[in-house]
């Protein structure tokens, strides 16, 4: 048994060490809002934070993430309200799909964090998740309404 702490709460998990950090939360901890896309960190779909850096989950081994902290796309509304990322993303209807949008908006987060006013080379840079509907351009207005917040 191996112990992640995932939003706050630590969960056993009953996997090997070298099992992805993906297939540990969706399966083993049970928050599936965080997707598998490509499986080899390129997509971005699979991205949570480890200690408050955004990290591909589905290459990164749960032994690494153990007695860190890990925060998913559940972990982020607080007592109903929505993080300012997530209403940014509603007001303007960023999802289509919706399949990549977890990870999308946990690269957000960290990038607002990271640069809280980001200019858009610093967003080409940070966020290279991918999107098969083509949301980038409301991906992009949101941003920069969470970044006024
Ligand atoms: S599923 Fe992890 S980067 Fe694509
Ligand atoms: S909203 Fe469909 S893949 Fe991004």
């Amino acid at each position: 048994m191996l112990e992640l702490k995932v939003n706050g709460r630590s969960h056993q998990v009953d996997v090997e060490p070298d099992t992805p950090l993906l297939w540990a939360i969706r399966e083993n901890v049970g928050l599936t809002g965080t997707k598998y896309g490509c499986g080899i960190a390129q997509c971005g779909a699979c991205t949570v934070h480890v200690d408050g850096q955004p990290m591909r989950s589905c290459t990164l081994q749960v032994r690494d993430a153990v007695g860190k902290q890990i925060t998913t796309i559940e972990g982020l509304a607080s007592g109903g309200t929505l993080h300012p990322v997530q209403k940014a993303w509603v007001d303007h209807d960023v999802p289509q799909c919706g399949y990549c949008q977890s990870g999308m908006i946990m690269a957000v987060i960290a990038l607002l964090k990271e640069k809280p006013k980001p200019t858009d080379a610093d967003i080409n840079e940070a966020i290279t998740n991918i999107c098969r509907c083509g949301t980038f351009q409301q991906v992009r207005a949101a941003i920069q309404e969470a970044a006024k917040a």
